[in-house]
């Protein structure tokens, strides 16, 4: 899968963003026409979204181009608009339910076998931000298409009627939410966006924040956010030394016939294996 530790944003109208995107070595570059697209420009962000896809060279950069909620009634002309130039994958926000995915789904693979290309080619990433979406959560996650939930904290908050905070415990139970089921099904949880864009430290600690969630990357708005964002969400190398370092003495432990032993006078055991193996996976998907 895709390595999204840093998911980037930025109005599909704006050509002279999108050109900039694509110098960042940004993991994702999410091409909006939803909320980023004033309403009397969403025609123009089809286009200028199209004409990106046809033109430009995204490098390492995931190639996603992020429609209207299922339901706004712009949703079909964005998706028919922007699919047949093939982007990585389509970002449908304020998912609500199952069928909102399967509608999605459907298209995609209809346009995968017009054009001949492999199956689930075109990947599936979701916003999960709504009451409505987290009550549905279960069912939503299970979809098989799907590649990661993305969790919107401001459109969370204005869903329920919540005062946002520096610390955003105001959305902390949602925000678990989506890691859980996200967990559940194999799936990268992407964490909310830093509106201060230009408070770095900030953003330093919502990123570790939402790492010690268990999200495994984050969506951002600026430049300036790329690289914070990135090495908040990959491992650091005290990281990665202890955890290989329970990889290789669990084994001998187990040998010895013994599930539970100390390490630095700490207790290892099967857990603590399982979750050093995560940050080695992790560390692996972002090049390490
Ligand atoms: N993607 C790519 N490039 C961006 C960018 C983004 N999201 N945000 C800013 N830049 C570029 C600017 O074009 C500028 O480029 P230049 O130096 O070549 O002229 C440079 O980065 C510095 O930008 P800056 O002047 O600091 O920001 P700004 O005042 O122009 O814009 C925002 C601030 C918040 C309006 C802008 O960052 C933005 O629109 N972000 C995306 C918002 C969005 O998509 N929201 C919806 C999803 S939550
Ligand atoms: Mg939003």
């Amino acid at each position: 899968m895709h390595s999204r530790r840093a998911l980037l944003y930025m109005p599909g109208d704006n050509w002279k963003m999108i050109t900039k995107s694509i110098t960042l070595g940004v993991d994702s570059i999410c091409m909006d026409m939803e909320d980023g697209t004033a309403i009397n420009k969403k025609a123009e962000a089809r286009a200028t979204i199209a004409k990106a896809l046809q033109e430009l060279n995204f490098g390492e950069s995931e190639k996603l181009a992020r429609i209207n909620s299922v339901g706004s009634g712009w949703e079909k002309d964005d998706i028919d608009a922007v699919l047949p130039y093939r982007p990585d994958g389509i970002v449908i926000p304020k998912v609500e339910s199952f069928e909102q995915v399967e509608w999605a789904s459907r298209i995609i693979e209809t346009a995968e076998l017009k054009y001949g290309w492999p199956l689930n080619s075109v990947r599936m990433v979701i916003g999960v931000e709504t009451a409505r979406g987290i009550l549905n959560l279960k069912e939503i996650a299970a979809h098989p298409r799907l590649d990661a939930i993305i969790f919107g904290g401001e459109d969370f908050a204005a869903s329920i009627g919540a005062i946002r905070t520096k610390d955003a415990i105001e959305l902390l139970y949602a925000r678990q939410a989506v890691v859980v089921a996200c967990a559940a099904n194999d799936l990268q949880a992407i964490d909310i966006v830093t509106i201060d864009y230009k408070d770095i430290e900030a953003l330093r600690v919502e990123s570790e924040f939402g790492a010690r969630l268990g999200y495994s990357g984050k969506q951002i708005i600026h430049p300036a956010q790329v690289e914070p964002v990135q090495i908040a969400f990959t491992p650091n190398d005290e990281a990665i030394a202890h955890a290989k370092r329970i990889v290789e003495t669990f084994d001998a432990s187990q040998k010895e016939g013994k599930g539970a032993y100390s390490l630095d006078g700490k207790m290892i055991d099967m857990p603590l294996l399982k979750n050093a193996q995560k940050v080695l996976a992790r560390a692996r998907a972002a090049g390490k």
